[in-house]
C-alpha cells in the first residue's frame, strides 16, 4: 500500500519494481490526501484501487486519522509506504500499522527533518545531503532509520535541481529498502 500527496514518481518507481517477477512485494492500493495528486492517476491507469481522504472533509484531524486507519485496514496491506505523503500520521494509523509504516525523506536524517528538507540543506551550506527511508513514529521524521544514501550538493544547485538529483537516488533506495524490509519481516508483502 502506498500513500502519496504529489507527483508520485517514487510510487511509479515502486510500481515499476513490482513488475519484476522476483520483486518480493506488490502494491495493493494507492491512497492520497489530495484528489489532484498525479500519482493517483498513475495508479488508476494500472488498474489499482485508489482512495482519497482530505483532512478538510473530516470534522478534525483525529477523525481523518481514524478514517485513514479504516481505509488501510480495508485493503489489508502488510506494509504501508509513505512516498511523498505530506501529512503526519496520527495515533489510529500508528496503532494499526506501527512497525510496518515506512517513509522516505529527502535528507540524511536526523539532519533536516520536516517539509522543507532540501531547502534547509541548501540554506545550511552542507556539502552533501541525501535520502533516508525510515520507520514512522509519532514524531516528525524521527523513526528508526532503515537505509540512507548520500547525494552531493553541487555548485549552482537550487532547490528543484538538488531535489531532482536526490529523488533519482531516493527512488532506488526506496525500492531496495522495501524489498529488504518485506523479505526480512514478512513472507511477501502487499
Ligand atoms: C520525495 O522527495 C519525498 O521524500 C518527499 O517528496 C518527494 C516526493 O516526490 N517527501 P514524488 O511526488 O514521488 O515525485
Amino acid at each position: 500500500m502506498v500513500l502519496l500527496s504529489g507527483t508520485g514518481s517514487l510510487c511509479a518507481a515502486l510500481l515499476e519494481a513490482t513488475d519484476a517477477a522476483d520483486y518480493p512485494a506488490e502494491v495493493v492500493a494507492v491512497g492520497a490526501d489530495r484528489p489532484a495528486a498525479p500519482g493517483l492517476a498513475l495508479a488508476r491507469s494500472r488498474g489499482l484501487p485508489t482512495f482519497v481522504l482530505r483532512v478538510a472533509d473530516h470534522p478534525d484531524r483525529a477523525a481523518w486519522d481514524r478514517a485513514l486507519a479504516g481505509e488501510l485496514r480495508a485493503h489489508a496491506p502488510d506494509v504501508v509506504v509513505c512516498a511523498g505523503f505530506m501529512k503526519l500520521l496520527g495515533p489510529a494509523v500508528l496503532a494499526a500499522y506501527g512497525g510496518r509504516l515506512l517513509n522516505t525523506h529527502p535528507a540524511l536524517l536526523p539532519a533536516f527533518p520536516g517539509a522543507h528538507a532540501v531547502r534547509d540543506a541548501l540554506a545550511a551550506g552542507v556539502p552533501e545531503t541525501g535520502a533516508t527511508v525510515h520507520l514512522v513514529d509519532a514524531g516528525v521524521d524521527t523513526g528508526q532509520v532503515l537505509a540512507q544514501r548520500a547525494v552531493p550538493v553541487l555548485p549552482g544547485d537550487d532547490e528543484a535541481r538538488l531535489h531532482e538529483r536526490i529523488k533519482t537516488v531516493e527512488r532506488r533506495l526506496l525500492t531496495e529498502t522495501v524489498a529488504s524490509f518485506v523479505t526480512a519481516d514478512h513472507d511477501g508483502a502487499r
